[in-house]
């Protein structure tokens, strides 16, 4: 089977600059036309849903140039390649705190999301500003609401009322979780989304990652038997 959903975490682009006596934002920079590069070929595998990690919530912490160069890189990018995303029929969506975002970028994203929201070649979703515990957190607001509102039973709280009150309510559990440059952990990307994902880690570094490295998660995802929990002759 083909994955449904990919998520994957775009790191190393630092590493990648340093090693070229570089500043780090130039390995935004390069990232961002790998991001390019992904995005076209995930479509054309038929992929339904594409997560990108941007910009986590304890990105923050990070030197204020670097963010501002990633902020700027984020809306010159978006405004680029909008007409791209719609001759491809991409939807594009935002999960993450997008208050803390610059004014500017948030009317963008805004733009865009409103513009390709009925595109349905692919669903193209940018985690900026993300954490997974944020999330759950918002989540937890919004259920706890409804209870005090009396809208809801506690004892109604289920998995589909928790999954819905995510701000991923519209995409589908992660199949495929890819993380570049070596590191193996999560950094708080999708917890409860990539509870059963299949994960794929490269050693490749972000803006070295070819669409050729992308077919082989992919195969890879293939050569593997999910279970579920199953036994291996029930699954
Ligand atoms: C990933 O690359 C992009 C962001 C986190 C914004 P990094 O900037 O984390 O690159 P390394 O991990 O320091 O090499
Ligand atoms: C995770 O990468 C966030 C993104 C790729 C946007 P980091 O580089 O921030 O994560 P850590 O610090 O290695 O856990
Ligand atoms: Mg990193």
């Amino acid at each position: 089977m083909n994955p449904t959903h990919i998520a994957i975490i775009m790191d190393g682009n630092g590493r990648w600059a340093e090693s070229r006596g570089e500043p780090r934002a130039q390995g935004h920079v390069a990232g961002a036309e790998v991001v390019r590069q992904v995005v076209r070929r995930a479509r054309e595998r038929g992929v339904g849903h594409l997560t990108l990690f941007a910009f986590s919530t304890m990105n923050w912490g990070r030197p204020s140039d670097e963010i501002r160069a990633l902020m700027d890189l984020f809306e010159r990018d978006l405004i680029a390649q909008r007409p791209d995303l719609m001759a491809q029929g991409i939807r594009l969506s935002v999960i993450g705190e997008r208050a803390y975002l610059p004014p500017s970028l948030r009317a963008t994203l805004a733009r865009v999301e409103e513009e390709t929201a009925g595109l349905t070649q692919m669903h193209l979703t940018l985690a900026v500003s993300y954490d997974g515990r944020r999330d759950m957190v918002e989540a937890m607001k919004r259920v706890s609401q409804m209870v005090a509102d009396g809208q809801l039973h506690p004892a109604d709280v289920g998995e589909p009322l928790l999954m819905n009150a995510l701000s991923t309510r519209d995409l589908p559990d992660v199949d495929l979780l890819i993380r570049t440059s070596g590191e193996q952990r999560l950094s708080g990307f999708l917890p409860l989304e990539a509870c059963y994902a299949e994960l794929v880690f490269t050693p490749r570094l972000w803006p070295e990652f070819t669409v050729e490295d992308l077919d082989e998660a992919i195969e890879e995802f293939r050569r593997r038997q999910r279970r579920f929990g199953l036994t291996r002759a029930a699954s």
